[in-house]
C-alpha cells in the first residue's frame, strides 16, 4: 500500500519535473541546493531509506521466527521418533517451479540412452521461465502489430524521429526569433585592433579554423594567414568575404551558416591581428602580395564576391 502511494506520488509529480526542467536550462546537477525539485528528491530518498530499513528489520524478524518454527518441528519429530525433514524454503519452491528440473535423485527417469565417452543427456522439460518468456514475446508481437502497424496508435521510430526534429526545429525558430543577429555593415567594415573582439575571434579561430590553418595561422591544409600573400585578397573586407562565402571547390566551406556575422568579423579581426607574426613552420606563400590600395583580388579566376553582398 505504502509503495503504491509512493508510486502515485512519483507519477503525479513527474510532469512537474519535466516542465521545471524545460523552463530552466539549468539541470539538477548545476545547482542541487536551489533546484526546485530538490525537496521532492530528498523526500524520495528518505522514503527509500526508510523502506530499506523496514525491509531489513522484517527479514531479520522473519529469520528469528523461522528458527523457532524449525526448532519446534525438530522437537516434534524427535518426540515421534521420525527423522526431521526440513520444509523447502520459498526460494527452493520458486526455483523448482521456474526450472521444473527433475531432482538429482530421480535423474535416471529422464536419462536418455545415448552415451558419448561418458557424456550423457537428460530429457528435462524446457524450463517454464523460458517458455513463459517465449509465450510472452508471442503475445507482445501481437500487441505490437496491432498498435504500431494496424491501428497506428503509436509512432514508429522513424516517425518518432521526425516528431522530435519538428519539435526541435520549432524551438530553434523561437530561439532565433528571440535573438535577432546583429547585422554587419560589410561595405563599411574596417579593422580595429579591439583586444576583446580579437580575443573572441581567436577562440572562434582555434575551434573552427585551426584544424586547417594551424594554431598560429602558419598554414596546413589551408594557406598561411600570417604572411602578406593572399589568394583571395587581404584586408578586412576580402577576408570577411572569404570566410563568409568560403572557397568550397578548394575545401574551405562557407562559414555563413555556422558563424554569426559578428563572429565572422571577430575571426577576420583576429586573422589581421596575426599579420606578420612569422610563426615557425610557416607554409610557403600562396597568391600575391596584398596592398591595401589594391581593390581587386590577385587571382581573377577566384573572384571575390562584392563586399556589399547582403548577409
Ligand atoms: C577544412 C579546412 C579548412 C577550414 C576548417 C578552414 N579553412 Fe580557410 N581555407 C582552406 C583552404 C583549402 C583555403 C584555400 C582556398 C584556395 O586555395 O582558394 C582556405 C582559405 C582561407 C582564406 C583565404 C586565404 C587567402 O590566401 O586568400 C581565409 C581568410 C581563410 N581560409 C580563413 C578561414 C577561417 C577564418 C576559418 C574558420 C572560421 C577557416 N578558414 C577554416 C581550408 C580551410
Amino acid at each position: 500500500m505504502k509503495n503504491k502511494i509512493v508510486a502515485c506520488l512519483i507519477f503525479a509529480l513527474l510532469p512537474l519535473g519535466v516542465q521545471a526542467q524545460e523552463a530552466t536550462t539549468k539541470t539538477f546537477w548545476d545547482d542541487p541546493v536551489n533546484h526546485p525539485m530538490t525537496p521532492f528528491y530528498l523526500v524520495i530518498a528518505l522514503v527509500a531509506i526508510v523502506t530499506i530499513l523496514i525491509l531489513v528489520v522484517a527479514i531479520m524478524l522473519l529469520n528469528v521466527l523461522n528458527m523457532f518454527v524449525r526448532k519446534a518441528a525438530e522437537e516434534r519429530a524427535a518426540k515421534l521418533g521420525i527423522p526431521y525433514v526440513p520444509e523447502p524454503s520459498w526460494w527452493q519452491k520458486l526455483d523448482r517451479k521456474l526450472t521444473d528440473a527433475v531432482p538429482l535423485e530421480k535423474e535416471e527417469t529422464v536419462l536418455l540412452d545415448h552415451n558419448y565417452d561418458g557424456i550423457k543427456e537428460l530429457d528435462n522439460h524446457l524450463p517454464p521461465w523460458w517458455k513463459w518468456l517465449f509465450y510472452g514475446t508471442i503475445g507482445w508481437s501481437a500487441v505490437y502489430l496491432v498498435v504500431y502497424h494496424i491501428t497506428d496508435s503509436m509512432p514508429l521510430s522513424d516517425q518518432e524521429y521526425q516528431n522530435e526534429v519538428a519539435v526541435a526545429s520549432e524551438k530553434l525558430n523561437k530561439l532565433r526569433a528571440s535573438q535577432p543577429v546583429a547585422a554587419i555593415d560589410e561595405a563599411g567594415l574596417t579593422y580595429t585592433a579591439d583586444e576583446a573582439l580579437i580575443l573572441k575571434g581567436k577562440s572562434i579561430y582555434i575551434s573552427n579554423c585551426a584544424s586547417c590553418h594551424k594554431n598560429a595561422g602558419e598554414g596546413g591544409i589551408g594557406p598561411n594567414l600570417t604572411d602578406e600573400f593572399w589568394i583571395h585578397g587581404g584586408g578586412i573586407k576580402n577576408i570577411y568575404a572569404t570566410v563568409k562565402n568560403g572557397v568550397p571547390e578548394k575545401g574551405m566551406i562557407s562559414w555563413k551558416p555556422i558563424l554569426k556575422p559578428e563572429e565572422m568579423r571577430d575571426v577576420a579581426y583576429y586573422i589581421l591581428s596575426i599579420q606578420g607574426t612569422n610563426p615557425p613552420n610557416a607554409k610557403a606563400p600562396q597568391g600575391t602580395i596584398w596592398k591595401e590600395e589594391k581593390a581587386a583580388p590577385a587571382d581573377s579566376t577566384q573572384a571575390v564576391k562584392p563586399a556589399t553582398a547582403s548577409l
